[in-house]
């Protein structure tokens, strides 16, 4: 095997890259991207892949969760506290359910680049070069806005930044300090069954807060009760932008993918002589790899040998995404290989991929029924296969949107059109979202 270096996957065919017209403009943007500041540092993602270790000995949970696409457009503060509000009230629900830890990990601050199925799609009579994110082309039904535009990959290293420094800012802060479990329940989540159940929990952690003040413990000494680690991740799809982010770590000489602490091979491109699963192969940073209906366990394995074979505990989660009909069939013969093969994986539970719909009306959904039941189905392989079912994966935002169906507010097809946002795929609302970090406990628990 050839060396690996930050350009070797130029050598593999490489999928879904956009069809970029004007070369010079890419060159010069993928030259500046390769001279800006890194998003994050190596020693971070090392953390990272240290608090997946936990998870994949079965001591800590791995909570993944964001938008399918981030927007240039609804990019405001308010929007990433509304998202990370949701983040921490089901990262408390899981661990006061559950009794460990909840490692918490976006899909925020890079998450702009789309696979798609086809290269153009129809609008109406039109068709259309597809929208690949906004880190390529604009989603407004034109053929100019569809033209990939190079500045764009900057403009999303630029949000990205700004991001990941609000979420630095309210994770260590002071906002995402327990004494806000309440603050963190919006006024139109409290009102709810769901938002009660939180506040029940919430009430009792202060509960618990006031004991261990009167029995003497200086709670303002103990930083885990004020901050929290919050890691940022993204699908690793546009090779040229995470090569130009790709930075030797000072410390250890080892490449690391500094555009975020955790990166992730598609369904679409998890080809094993392909240029993503060569390009990550080679940096430190934790990945993840999403395995769907097809792939085998020759493939699987494979992909665990090649990226990981020091077998690093943390170093690699596999999402499984079968889809509600087929997890029950199609996981268990990967579990038991894996397993007994003894690679030393996290093994995640993306519910929302495997079950998506389109409606007469066109509109992409996902049922709330669907995803819990391949969450169920999930857990009940894992357990069948004495596997640790490590985290979940899944697509959300803090938004009272309709784009999933179901759920305790039953939004019907009916409904969809009413607040319809998300620039990709269907989003859980946070009801939705709160409402399955519930079932996940109880699963943990039992
Ligand atoms: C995604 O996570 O947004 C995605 C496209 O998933 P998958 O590669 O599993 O289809
Ligand atoms: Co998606």
């Amino acid at each position: 095997m050839s060396q690996w270096t930050p350009s070797s996957w130029r050598d593999h065919p490489a999928d879904q890259q956009p069809d970029w017209p004007d070369h010079a403009a890419l060159d010069r943007a993928l030259k500046q991207l390769a001279t800006v500041p890194p998003l994050v540092f190596a020693g971070e993602a090392r953390q990272l892949t240290g608090a997946l270790a936990e998870v994949q000995a079965g001591r800590a949970f791995l909570l993944q969760a964001g938008d399918c696409a981030e927007s240039f457009e609804n990019f405001s503060a308010d929007a990433i506290r509304d998202k990370l509000k949701v983040v921490l009230q089901m990262a408390v629900v899981l661990t006061y359910g559950s009794g460990v830890p909840t490692v918490k990990v976006g899909r925020i601050a890079g998450q702009f680049a789309k696979p798609r199925s086809s290269p153009t799609e129809m609008v109406g009579d039109l068709e259309l070069p597809s929208f690949r994110g906004h880190m390529v082309n604009d989603d407004a039904p034109t053929l100019a806005a569809r033209i990939p535009d190079p500045d764009r990959l900057v403009a999303a290293y630029h949000q990205a930044a700004s991001t990941l420094n609000l979420l630095r800012a309210f994770t260590k802060g002071g906002f995402a300090d327990l004494s806000q479990v309440h603050v963190w329940n919006q006024e139109f989540v409290a009102t709810s069954d769901e938002g009660r159940r939180y506040e029940a929990i919430a009430a009792e952690i202060d509960r618990a807060m006031r004991f261990m003040r009167a029995c003497g413990i200086d709670l303002a000494r103990e930083a885990n009760l004020h901050q929290v680690d919050f890691f940022t991740s993204h699908e690793a799809l546009l090779l040229g932008y995470e090569e130009a982010l790709t930075r030797r770590d000072s410390l250890t000489g080892d490449w690391y993918d500094c555009s975020a602490h955790m990166l992730w091979i598609g369904e679409r491109t998890r080809a094993l002589d392909g240029a993503h699963v060569e390009f990550l192969s080679g940096v430190g940073n934790p990945l993840g790899c999403k395995i769907g209906p097809t792939a085998s366990v020759d493939e699987v394995l494979a992909l665990c040998e090649r990226l990981n074979p020091e077998r690093v505990p943390g170093r690699l989660t596999l999402i499984s995404r079968m889809g509600v009909g087929k997890v029950r069939e199609a996981l268990p013969p990967l579990l038991a290989a894996v397993r007994d093969a003894g690679h030393p994986v996290v093994w995640a539970c993306d519910p929302m991929h495997g079950n998506t719909t389109t409606t007469a009306g066109g509109r992409k959904t996902r049922h709330f029924d669907h995803v819990i039941d391949e969450v169920r189905g999930f857990f009940a392989t894992c357990h069948a296969e004495g596997v640790w079912p490590g985290g979940l994966h899944i697509e959300l935002t803090g938004d009272d949107v309709t784009e999933c169906l179901g759920g305790a507010e039953e939004i019907l097809e009916d409904h969809l059109d009413a607040r319809y946002t998300t620039a990709c795929d269907p989003r859980l609302n946070a009801r939705q979202s709160l409402d399955l970090a519930f079932l996940v406990a109880e699963l943990l628990r039992a």
